[in-house]
C-alpha cells in the first residue's frame, strides 16, 4: 500500500481513560456487555425515547447491539460513552457521553439519560461535569453542545445546573421520536469549566 501523503490531516483516535472517571458518589465507566439487562431495564421509561433518540419499544437485544455500536464508536472517534454507576455499588444509574463530534470544529455535542429509579439526586449533573472535566483535558474539543429540546424541562436544568450558556433556540433542528423539535442551544467553552 503506498504511503499516506502528508498533507492529509492525522486520522483523530480516541483513546478511553486508564481509570474510570470520578466524583466519589457516581463514577464513569466504559460499558460493559453484561450491563444489558440495566440498560434495557431503564429504557423502558417512556421519557427516554420521548426526549432522546433512544427508540421505542426498547428490548434486551436493542442493548446489546448498542453496546457494540458503541465500541465501534471509541475506536473510530466517532463517540464516546460512559455508564453511570453509583461510586460504591457499581449499580447502572444512567448513561453519559459525547454523541458526536465535529472534530474540524473542535466542537462535540452531549447526550445522556438517568434511570427512572436514580432521578432527581444530581446524578446527571454530576455525570456531565465529569464528562466535561475529561473531555476538555484530553481531547481537541474547545466547545462542549447540549441540545434538549425546548420542552424537555429536566434537560434544561442539568445544562443550567452544569453552567452551560443558553444562546438561544435552535428551531425545527433535530428529530426527536417521530417529531422534528425546536431546541434549545446550550455550550461550554474549554476555560469555562474548572479541570
Ligand atoms: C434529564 C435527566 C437526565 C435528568 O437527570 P437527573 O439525574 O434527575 O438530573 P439532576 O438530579 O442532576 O438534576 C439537575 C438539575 O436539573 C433540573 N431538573 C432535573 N430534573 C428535573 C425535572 N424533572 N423537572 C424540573 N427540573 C429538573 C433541576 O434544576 C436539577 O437541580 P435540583 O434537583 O438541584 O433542582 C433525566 O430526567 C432523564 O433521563 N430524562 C429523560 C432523558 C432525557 O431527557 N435526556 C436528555 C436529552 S437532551
Amino acid at each position: 500500500m503506498p504511503p499516506m501523503p502528508e498533507s492529509l490531516p492525522p486520522k483523530v483516535k480516541i483513546a478511553p481513560p486508564d481509570e474510570p472517571l470520578t466524583d466519589g458518589v457516581v463514577t464513569l465507566r466504559l460499558w460493559r456487555s453484561d450491563d444489558a439487562p440495566a440498560i434495557a431495564a431503564a429504557c423502558q421509561d417512556p421519557e427516554i425515547p420521548r426526549w432522546t433518540r433512544v427508540p421505542s419499544p426498547y428490548a434486551e437485544a436493542d442493548a446489546r447491539a448498542w453496546l457494540a455500536h458503541d465500541w465501534e464508536c471509541w475506536a473510530s472517534a466517532e463517540g464516546a460513552h460512559f455508564a453511570v454507576v453509583d461510586a460504591a455499588s457499581d449499580k447502572v444509574l444512567g448513561s453519559v457521553g459525547i454523541v458526536d463530534f465535529e472534530w474540524d470544529d473542535h466542537r462535540a455535542e452531549i447526550g445522556y439519560w438517568v434511570a427512572p429509579w436514580a432521578r432527581r439526586r444530581g446524578v446527571a449533573r454530576r455525570a456531565v461535569c465529569l464528562l466535561c472535566t475529561w473531555a476538555f483535558a484530553e481531547l481537541e474539543i474547545v466547545r462542549l453542545e447540549i441540545l434538549p429540546d425546548v420542552r424537555n424541562v429536566a434537560s434544561i436544568g442539568v445544562a443550567r445546573a452544569c453552567g452551560f450558556t443558553d444562546e438561544g433556540v435552535r428551531r425545527k433542528y433535530m428529530v426527536i421520536g417521530v417529531e422534528l423539535c425546536d431546541c434549545v442551544s446550550f455550550s461550554l467553552l474549554k476555560g469555562e469549566h474548572p479541570v
